[in-house]
């Protein structure tokens, strides 16, 4: 512990990773390594001879990205997808060897630094050539090129695209060893889809016309790489799959869920009919009711959408959230779990076993009561709460 001298006082400074302690708090989240190991085996599987680059952007979906990462690499995983230059310098400082794509761009002035971190990245942009083509040096700058085949967010235009390359034979750095794009739809619309990828083929031509010697062609994220076979090219850029997150159940596939997100009670309360809980007092008690609170809330992440409408697992059982989730707080409706206590396990996201019983909560499902995706539940959870590693 470090002495901090105040103006008046001197107040001793706890380092903050106690605040991320899992010996403080019951709540937190367990990351199974196993589980998102087996994904990618399966990922691979399905997709080879296509490549499989593990897109590991936003904290690895929630699940801590060095650990997950780590893992992965060792499990000889191809590459890493990641939104952020800075998300791929983290992953360069914790040992990362692996060739590592910034998805996004680089923007900012981090040019030099991506570049000596051995970082790919992705243009879309005059713009970033000019400063990679600035930022070289003696060196040959590879970069993958991003068409908008109709995404409407980033990517070179396909009617852009004749200048674009025109404009790149002045930059002789920057060498276009990759080429992709990102589908809208895949989960949703194959039409959409399907026109995405005649727009891709289009740019294709033209980028091999042009002469850049392109060697990896990518396309799909998790869903296309499930269902469109014709999407797969060299390599795949799952996300949500490595972590057993599905777009839609009927893809068949036994990828586990990697993270379950646990706390316990550690209050009880029984109210008469008529009283009520939590702010707003928007949950009445309509029987002699039985209230646990938990300590987790939206500070940790938990979507607050879930206010009266959400379910948690205790002893094996499902309890409503009764009423508003709070910042740091969240109360259940336990009268129907019978032998309740404080210290019960209270499982948010994934699986319990209480005695003979078994029973598991999706992400997707705590998703679909809060209208929103697996993805925001996952990547909501806040850093206050710990991530602990487990397996292999
Ligand atoms: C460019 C790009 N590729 C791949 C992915 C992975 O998507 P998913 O998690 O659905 O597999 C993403 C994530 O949104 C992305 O932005």
């Amino acid at each position: 512990m470090q002495p901090v001298r105040g103006p008046e006082q001197t107040l001793t400074f706890r380092p903050r990773i106690l605040l991320a302690d899992e010996s403080m708090r019951p709540t937190r989240a367990e990351i199974d390594l196993d589980a998102v190991a087996h994904n990618l085996r399966i990922l691979r599987a399905l997709s080879a001879p296509a490549r499989v680059l593990a897109v590991v952007k936003a904290d690895a979906y929630g699940h801590g990205v060095v650990p997950v990462a780590l893992r992965l690499e060792q499990e000889g995983v191809s590459g890493f997808g990641v939104a952020l230059a800075e998300e791929g310098l983290e992953l360069r400082e914790a040992g990362v060897r692996a060739p590592i794509l910034v998805l996004n761009g680089v923007y900012g002035d981090a040019h030099v630094d991506v570049l000596e971190a051995g970082l790919t990245p992705v243009v879309y942009d005059l713009a970033q050539v000019e400063a990679f083509e600035r930022a070289a040096g003696e060196r040959r700058v590879q970069v993958h090129l991003k068409i908008d085949t109709g995404m409407g967010r980033l990517g070179v235009p396909l009617r852009r695209l004749p200048s674009f390359l025109d404009a790149m034979a002045r930059h002789p750095r920057c060498h276009v060893v990759g080429l992709m794009t990102h589908l809208s739809s895949a989960d949703s619309d194959d039409d959409a889809t399907s026109e995405q990828l005649e727009r891709f083929a289009e740019a294709r031509a033209q980028v091999l016309r042009a002469g850049h010697p392109v060697a990896t062609v990518h396309v799909a994220n998790t869903a296309a790489t499930l269902r469109r076979p014709d999407a797969r090219f060299d390599m795949v850029r799952p996300g949500g799959a490595l972590f057993g997150v599905q777009p839609t159940p009927e893809d068949g596939l036994e990828l586990r869920p990697a993270l379950r997100l646990r706390t316990e009670v550690i209050a009880l309360r029984d109210l008469e009919p008529g009283e009520f809980v939590g702010y707003d007092r928007t949950f009445v008690a309509r029987r002699p009711t039985r209230i646990a609170t938990v300590p987790l809330g939206y500070g940790d992440g938990l979507l607050r959408g879930l206010s009266g409408c959400g379910e948690m697992l205790v002893r094996g059982l499902r309890a409503p959230i009764a009423g508003r989730v709070s910042m740091d707080l969240t109360t259940l409706d336990v009268t129907d779990v019978p032998g309740c206590a404080c210290g019960d396990e209270v499982v948010v996201v994934g699986s319990q076993r209480f005695e003979e019983r078994h029973a598991t909560i999706r992400a997707e499902e705590v998703a679909a009561r809060a209208g929103t995706i697996g993805y925001d539940v996952l990547t909501s959870i806040s850093r206050r709460v710990p991530r602990v590693h487990l397996g292999g």
